[in-house]
């Protein structure tokens, strides 16, 4: 017999609080605030080359979703990654604030060399997204990062908090993540639930989850190396 959607989804998500993506040293030593501001704007650079991006991902999806109720949730979401009609907040708009305060040119960044980690990250989200079974690319995208951003941005706030050259406005993509992403994550869930009654579909939701959070942490175990030598 085949679990409940709900059950299924309650199962899963203690399952990705438990991963080591969520629980990484690399966060801890970033909340502890032991990056040095040449640290930090290692972090901002290669972070920027994914989350530029984030909004290809998203729309991958949107393309692949064949039916038009779960469709609409990941087009709200993504409407909201474009700054609700504000171009200067579109999110890597917000992203570009940080780097501004960083003293970083978002110009010469995109031509940042990413790390080998960064690379792999990128490129997983690029793939699943694309050529992905639509369902295993929202559980990638859902339970596998929105998800987890509450968890993940906490520890990256307070040591971003902890750099005296910093202020507030400078790093609200963070903090403002950590409260639209509960949004986003509940809005991919509802997209998911219809199809999560399905054993096979527990299967790809999970599938694409877990490759976004064993990709997450090969992401941090990156920057530890050349953030916390
Ligand atoms: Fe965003």
């Amino acid at each position: 017999m085949s679990t409940s959607a709900q059950d299924y989804f309650e199962e899963l998500e203690e399952e990705i609080r438990a991963h080591p993506a969520l629980h990484h040293p690399f966060l801890e030593k970033f909340r502890q605030g032991k990056l040095s501001l040449d640290r930090i704007r290692i972090f901002a650079r290669q972070y920027y080359l994914y989350s530029r991006w984030f909004g290809r991902y998203v729309a991958a999806i949107i393309a692949n979703i064949p039916d038009e109720r779960p469709r609409a949730f990941l087009i709200k979401n993504l409407y909201q990654e474009y700054g609700e009609e504000d171009p200067a907040n579109t999110h890597p708009a917000i992203f570009r604030r940080f780097m501004d305060a960083l003293r970083l040119d978002p110009n010469e960044v995109e031509e940042t060399e990413p790390l080998p980690e960064t690379r792999l990250f990128i490129h997983e989200y690029l793939f699943t997204c694309r050529n992905g079974h639509f369902i295993e690319a929202l559980g990638a995208m859902g339970p596998g990062t929105e998800s987890i951003v509450p968890y993940i941005y906490r520890p990256i706030y307070e040591g971003l908090k902890k750099e005296p050259s910093l202020k507030e406005d400078d790093i609200e993509f963070f903090p403002l993540h950590m409260t639209l992403d509960v949004e986003h994550s509940a809005n991919i869930k509802e997209a998911l639930l219809e199809y999560a009654e399905k054993e096979q579909n527990q299967k790809l939701i999970k599938q694409g989850a877990m490759a976004a959070l064993s990709a997450r942490t090969v992401l941090w175990n990156g920057l530890e190396r050349v953030c916390c030598r």
